[in-house]
């Protein structure tokens, strides 16, 4: 089925920041899961989804859950972190990288970005980290590796468990491993979002085989379903204070047709984030705009595509045109050290400035599967216009 981006791409349609898109057999599957009878969370095409995303972790456990969020507050859990702890995360992120560890209790601490990278800043995480600091969630933004060596080494110095907030970098690479193989865990979404989709949708990724036993009872609703399902006890019990974390088997079933597509939508990402970046590099100076970089060797997960436009006010004023020309470009995270639910639940005062200048300048082209090169063509035309203007 030829979505709408693709037929239409008059020289006034508007152009939307995202769309998510059919890629392949996602209907045919969803249509065979409700055939097969298991609609549920944990059945067949769960297995088949997690199997996929397994072999992308190096044979990592792979749990399906309702969420990147889900995962996050599952692995929190898996950790038992809570009152007396502290988690360490970027300023510059979702606020779920930072509640899923608040909402048991744990405190926070706020630590500044890198410029280059726009993930948690390895020097700053080594000058924040004390004995309190019991977990560190880096997050690979933009699909771009995080120093997650350095930041490791840095967690590791005090104890801390890593895990990677990978909402954005399925199938990316630093230094020839896979993301989200670094720490212990690693989160993924398949929101409509991201890259690979289902709605709503996400997984933990278990790198610790120590952790795997209490994750999937936590994730059946506190029970030992699991082991019961494989044979392993006669009756199921409840063991733990666990919740309702499995993703629903349709969902799987569509997870599972994206993921068939995985070349077909990395290569289209690919092009996509090459021919913005192409066009931009040969003017990026004259019109004062900074263009992201990925290190030699490292493979992105192309997730978006954004730049840092020098000012907040010209920002604002840059994408105000690019709204008029109907181009749906946009900011991104505001800083959470100093937001509302930030401050309150950190356990010091953070200084951030970093995150404080990137929140204001920067800017998100619209960026996904069936995004035509035409259409590329007229959001940067409009970009460029506009940046020559104000
Ligand atoms: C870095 C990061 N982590 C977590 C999330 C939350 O993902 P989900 O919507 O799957 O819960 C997002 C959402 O965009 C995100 O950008």
């Amino acid at each position: 089925m030829m979505p709408s981006d693709e037929r239409r791409s008059s020289a006034s349609e508007p152009i939307r920041f995202n769309r998510p898109s059919l890629m392949g057999r996602e209907l045919a599957l969803v249509a065979e899961a409700m055939d097969g009878g298991w609609t549920a969370a944990a059945g067949p095409f769960s297995r088949r989804a997690e199997a996929a995303l397994s072999d992308a972790h190096d044979g990592a456990t792979v749990l399906l859950t309702t969420s990147c969020t889900a995962a996050l507050e599952l692995a929190a859990a898996t950790l038992d972190l809570g009152p007396g702890d502290v988690v360490a995360v970027p300023s510059f992120t979702f606020p779920t990288t930072a509640s899923a560890f608040a909402r048991n209790g744990a405190a926070l601490r706020f630590i500044d970005v890198d410029p280059d990278t726009l993930g948690m800043d390895p020097v700053h995480l080594a000058d924040q980290i004390d004995e309190r600091v019991k977990a560190v969630v880096p997050v690979h933004y933009a699909g771009r590796a995080a120093s997650i060596e350095a930041v490791c080494d840095a967690a590791s110095t005090v104890g801390a468990t890593v895990i990677e907030d990978n909402a954005h970098g399925l199938f990316g690479t630093h230094n020839g491993r896979p993301l989200g193989t670094t720490g212990a865990m690693s989160t993924l979404s398949f929101h409509e979002t991201k890259n690979f989709i289902c709605g709503e949708g996400g997984a933990l990724v278990i790198n610790r085989p120590a952790d795997v036993d209490r994750a999937e009872i936590l994730l059946h609703k506190g029970t030992d379903r699991r082991r019961f399902d494989r044979g392993q006890v006669d009756k199921y019990t409840w063991q733990l204070t666990g919740s309702s974390f499995g993703l629903s088997d349709v969902l799987a079933a569509y997870l599972t047709g994206q993921l068939e597509a995985r070349d077909e939508i990395l290569g289209r990402r690919s092009a996509l984030w090459h021919r913005y970046r192409d066009a931009l590099s040969t003017v990026a100076d004259r019109l004062g705009i900074t263009l992201p970089v990925v290190p030699e060797g490292d493979t992105s997960a192309w997730h978006m595509f954004h730049l840092l436009i020098d000012g907040e006010h010209r920002r604002n004023r840059v994408l105000a045109r690019l709204h008029a020309d109907g181009i749906g470009a946009t900011f991104h995270y505001q800083p959470l050290h100093s937001s509302p639910a930030g401050r309150r639940l950190a356990d010091r005062t953070a200084h951030c400035p970093v995150t404080d200048r990137v929140a204001d300048q920067l800017l998100r082209l619209p960026f996904h599967n069936r995004l035509a090169p035409a259409q590329a063509d007229r959001v940067l035309d409009s970009l460029t216009r506009a940046l020559e203007e104000v």
